[in-house]
């Protein structure tokens, strides 16, 4: 895989580690596809921001182990080891020690036997269908076993009055999450959406009009593997675990194309154009999210056909995530999806597992406005509110800064929102 550093931005530093660590990061590394100066460059960076670090790891018989690390990261790893009061060789090793518990050889994690599929939507447009699908995608990839852990700190953490407003107890939420298993995952992210925000936010290339796409895949007019399309996105964090499908402007144009191929062709049936395409990635992959457009067009029902509930899943693996928001508004929208969502069950004879209703850029300052609609989302009877999330800074920045949000702020508030909305999902 390719570094996200280019080989001048890094020096070459020189410290020492026990051997048995030595092999046992080379091995994970090799089994993971990363080159060993990412793995030291994560594993620093991790350690240096982590508030929870270990105390005072055996390191004897340590011997020499030289990597290249980004320019200026090894300084400030020194002065870091420096306040913690500990020697080099003690950091480099607490360093590298998290990051392997946090990289778990991918034999160790369980593979689900269907791929989970989860289609964010919401015909209105801004609710954070986007920003939900990049958060969920990659809590589901991130290293297994750390997610956990910082999910459980922060529901110890809430505040009274945000428990309140998810209407829920802190035991209650204990308990959601203390059976959380995302993490480690092989995920795929799909950009459904000609706005094309999700291939922008994460800084990666549109596939342009008239090249292989989503749309000549789903619209039978495929030249090559769709599997060629897929990206990955390079951050150490995911542990190249995390891919991404590209949008396509030609997105635009895919509900009329699906009717003209449907009117063509005989046999072609529209619902299942997505689930056709996209079955040559699955084996591929633990979990496909998709970020669906703010549509309810025929593209729209292909989604919610490859949301459905397959013969032998269990009720609530996959199925359809909305976001929405506390306005009046949104319940609106939200009554005219859960009717499309009816009409595609009773004609197609289909269970579609509605996962719950993330209300978003709650802003408590608006008053009854907000509260009263927060209650009626509370008040749905055919799905649970899994998460309340505040206007939050962070998510503005990872977007400026085309960075993935679990990547840029993994402690943050706003990544342990995306793990409360993943263990919640489907409960
Ligand atoms: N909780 C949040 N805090 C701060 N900013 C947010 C939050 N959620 C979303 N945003 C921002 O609000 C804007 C709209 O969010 P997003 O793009 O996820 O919505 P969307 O439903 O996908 O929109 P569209 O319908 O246009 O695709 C984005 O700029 C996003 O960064
Ligand atoms: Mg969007």
């Amino acid at each position: 895989m390719a570094s996200p550093y280019p080989e001048g931005d890094r020096e070459k530093v020189a410290s020492k580690l026990p051997p048995a660590l030595q092999q046992e990061l080379k091995i994970r590394c090799a089994e993971l596809g990363l080159d060993i100066k990412d793995a030291a460059t994560a594993a620093i960076t991790t350690w240096r921001t982590s508030s929870q670090f270990e105390r005072d790891i055996d390191t004897s018989g340590a011997k020499s182990f030289s990597t290249w690390l980004p320019l200026g990261l090894y300084d400030g790893f020194k002065a870091t080891c420096s306040e913690r009061g500990l020697s080099y060789i003690q950091g480099l090793v607490q360093s590298i020690r998290a990051w392997l518990d946090d990289n778990p050889s991918p034999k160790e994690v369980t593979r689900p036997a269907e791929t989970r599929r989860i289609v964010v939507c919401n015909q209105k447009g801004g609710v954070g269908k986007t920003t939900i699908s990049a958060g969920v995608a990659e809590a589901h990839a991130e290293a297994d076993g750390i997610g956990a852990k910082c999910l459980r700190n922060f529901v110890e953490s809430l505040t009274e009055i945000e428990l309140e407003r998810l209407n829920r107890t802190r035991e209650q939420l204990l308990a959601v999450v203390a059976d959380y298993t995302a993490g480690g995952q092989r995920v795929l992210l799909i950009d459904y959406d000609p706005q094309l925000h999700l291939s922008n936010q994460l800084g990666i290339p549109a596939i342009s009009v008239g090249e292989e796409s989503l749309v000549t895949h789903m619209t039978g007019e495929p030249r090559g593997d769709i599997r060629d399309l897929v990206v990955p996105i390079e951050d150490p964090r995911f542990g190249g675990r995390l891919h991404v499908l590209p949008g396509t402007r030609e997105g635009f144009l895919l509900d009329s194309k699906l009717a003209l191929t449907a009117a063509q062709s005989r046999g072609f049936q529209k619902e299942t154009a997505l689930e056709r395409a996209l079955r040559p990635l699955e084996e591929d992959y633990d979990v496909i999210v998709i970020d669906s457009p703010p549509s309810l067009g025929l593209s729209m029902d292909a989604g919610l056909y490859y949301a459905r509930r397959r013969p032998n899943e269990k009720p609530g693996r996959s199925g359809v995530l909305i976001p929405v928001q506390s306005e009046d508004s949104s319940a609106d929208a939200y009554q005219m999806l859960v009717d499309q969502i009816d009409d595609l069950r009773d004609d197609l004879h289909l269970e579609i597992d509605l996962l719950g209703i993330v209300v978003n850029l709650f802003d408590s300052r608006r008053g009854y406005i907000a509260t009263s609609s927060l209650e009626e989302w509370h008040n749905l009877e055919d799905q649970a509110v899994i998460a309340v999330v505040d206007d939050l800074k962070e998510q503005r920045e990872t977007v400026r800064l085309k960075k993935p949000l679990l990547a840029y702020v993994p402690e943050s508030k706003q990544a342990n929102v995306m793990r409360l909305i993943v263990a919640g999902a489907g409960k």
